[in-house]
């Protein structure tokens, strides 16, 4: 038994590379819907439908623990699935609450009620479903009082890195940034709450200036993976090695997979 990890496309690869690191034995099935990318278009049954097909997947090939390395999913699909469709034998974990609880200070799991934080301007930089869903502010608001969110939907970006545009995913980036400064002039943290920007880190962070503190989620996501299996060591079996699955066309997939990861990755058909 495997964990599994799954996210629209290639993005999720940077929580994998993460989690590899941080739990060099854990063996690991990434699962990337490349066929049906990039879900930050589409709307949230769309969003609920594609994702619940491809943790099914996973849960074929044995993972019991699925996270969902796509903000879009864990915004659009995550709490639906959690009611009405995961099993109780079965786990499925989004992204988003690690990213807030460090961003807010806090130790996994605290749960008290909200505060005032150090922070008081965010800039959010995710998808067009992402932003529209509003499940950053909601998530924040029960952690913490008195911030400031202005959020940025990055249409293209995503697509982009798809493609293996990296020219054009640069120059998406530089102006989505742009944009935002002119509505938060001077934000103190930018989170980056798409799995696929990690790629674009440097440049989200150098249109940013180095002041702004930015935050990523593969680091923050793979310690807090850490934390649950050391709570929950159940839900990690057997297994060895690590395996790539995709919907689209493996081949492709895995080129581009290694071009922006910078090391070879092969795919198989999902
Ligand atoms: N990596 C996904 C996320 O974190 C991208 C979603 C998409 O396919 O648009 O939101």
């Amino acid at each position: 038994m495997a964990v599994g990890i799954f996210d629209s496309g290639l993005g999720g690869l940077t929580v994998l590379d993460a989690v590899s690191k941080r739990l060099p034995d854990v063996p690991l099935v990434y699962l990337g819907d490349s066929r049906h990318a990039p879900y930050g278009v589409r709307d949230a049954d769309d969003v609920y439908q594609l994702t619940c097909n491809s943790v099914e997947r996973l849960w074929a090939a044995g993972c019991d623990l699925v996270v969902l390395a796509c903000n879009t999913a864990s915004a659009a699909a995550l709490r639906r699935m959690q009611e009405n469709f995961v099993p109780p034998n079965k786990r499925v974990l989004g992204v988003f609450v690690p990213l807030i609880e460090a961003l807010t200070e806090r130790q996994w799991g605290d749960n008290s009620p909200p505060r005032e934080v150090g922070v008081k301007h965010v800039a959010l930089f995710a998808t067009p479903a992402t932003v529209s869903s509003r499940a950053f502010q909601r998530e924040l608001a029960f952690r913490a009082i008195g911030v400031d969110v202005e959020a940025q939907p990055c249409g293209g970006v995503v697509d982009a890195i798809e493609d293996g545009d990296e020219m054009l995913a640069e120059a998406l980036v530089k102006s989505h940034v742009e944009a935002l400064k002119r509505r938060m002039p001077k934000p103190e943290a930018a989170v980056l709450g798409c799995t696929h920007y990690p790629l674009m880190e440097q440049v989200f962070q150098a249109a940013l200036g180095d002041d702004v503190r930015v935050y990523s989620q593969a680091n923050l996501v793979a310690d807090s993976l850490g934390d649950y299996l050391t709570r929950h060591p159940d839900m990690l079996g057997e297994g060895a090695g690590n395996q790539f699955l995709t919907t689209g066309d493996p081949d492709r997939v895995s080129s581009k997979a290694t071009q922006f990861l910078r090391r070879k990755i092969t795919f198989e058909p999902a």
